[in-house]
């Protein structure tokens, strides 16, 4: 479709909704064009990670900031018309940073969930993952989430495997500000296991573990992930009009295929 008319009709259906809440003058202010809306700045500060494999990490040789979320927004703020800059800091910090405010966008592999959704809007998914248990390799007592009563598991601060553990198991749950230590636990002998995004697990255990970190078990519940913005941003529109163009005329596919080395499953 169309941005004309996709614009027109996003158009008519914010007034009908407009109209069915008893009317505002409002309607008439919603005649912006994509390139303007929101473009008091000039530039925007993207807040992510700066160690989550594949999605967003420095690179060992070049000292720069990459990954799959680095090249995505890159790449929809560039369609957007819009321009960018990144800061990075920890995993909860940016969850909180955005839903206050601090930052005009967030990338960093962060789960649509509804919690996050009382102070953050979320574009549509743009990758799909879950949660993954994982051990040390040889440990053959933890086959599964139903396993990990009583032992010590470790994951990240503020993230949705720290939510699923609290909610879902016995465990006794070791939190760290970057997932790198609760992995670096696990492979030391110091936790029993891991819980963390498939993605991420499976990208550090071939790269970073000689295979030493071991998936087992089921993946555990659907993680869809979403660009952030803080409530009632303008620039959600935007940016979720412009990754619906980069998944239709494959840009998004050649950047999943640079990083995963296949290209994204249908739906
Ligand atoms: N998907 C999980 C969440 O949203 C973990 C994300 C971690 N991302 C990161 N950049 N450290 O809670």
């Amino acid at each position: 479709m169309n941005r004309k008319l996709l614009m027109a009709l996003f158009s008519i259906m914010l007034m009908s909704v407009l109209a069915a809440c008893g009317g505002s003058d409002k309607a008439g202010d919603d005649s912006e064009t994509p390139a303007d809306a929101g473009g008091e700045k000039d530039v925007y500060t993207v807040a992510t990670d700066n160690g989550y494999v594949p999605f967003e990490y420095i690179d060992e040789d070049s000292g720069e900031l990459v990954g799959f979320d680095i090249d995505l927004i890159t790449a929809v703020a560039e369609e957007a018309g819009v321009e960018i800059e990144f800061e990075t800091l920890d995993f909860d910090g940016i969850v909180a940073g955005i839903g206050s405010g601090r930052f005009d966008i967030a990338i960093a592999g962060m789960t649509i969930t509804e919690e996050r959704q009382e102070s953050i809007d979320f574009t549509q998914p743009y990758y799909e993952a879950g949660l993954i248990l994982a051990v040390k390799e040889g440990n053959d007592d933890i086959k599964s989430i139903e396993d990990v009563e009583g032992k010590t598991v470790a994951t990240r601060t503020g993230s949705t495997s720290q939510e699923y553990l609290t909610a879902n198991t016995e465990a006794k749950i070791e939190a760290f500000p970057g997932i790198i230590e609760a992995y670096q636990n696990v492979l030391a002998g110091r936790a029993d296991a891991v819980l963390y995004d498939l993605p991420n697990v499976q990208f550090y255990s071939e790269t970073e573990a000689d295979n030493e970190l071991k998936t087992v078990g089921e993946k555990l519940t659907g993680e869809d992930y979403g660009i952030a913005f803080p409530k009632g941003s303008e620039l959600r529109d935007d940016f979720d009009e412009a990754l619906t163009t980069l998944k239709e005329n494959g840009t998004y596919d050649d950047i999943y295929k640079e990083w995963f080395g296949e290209a994204p499953k249908e739906k």
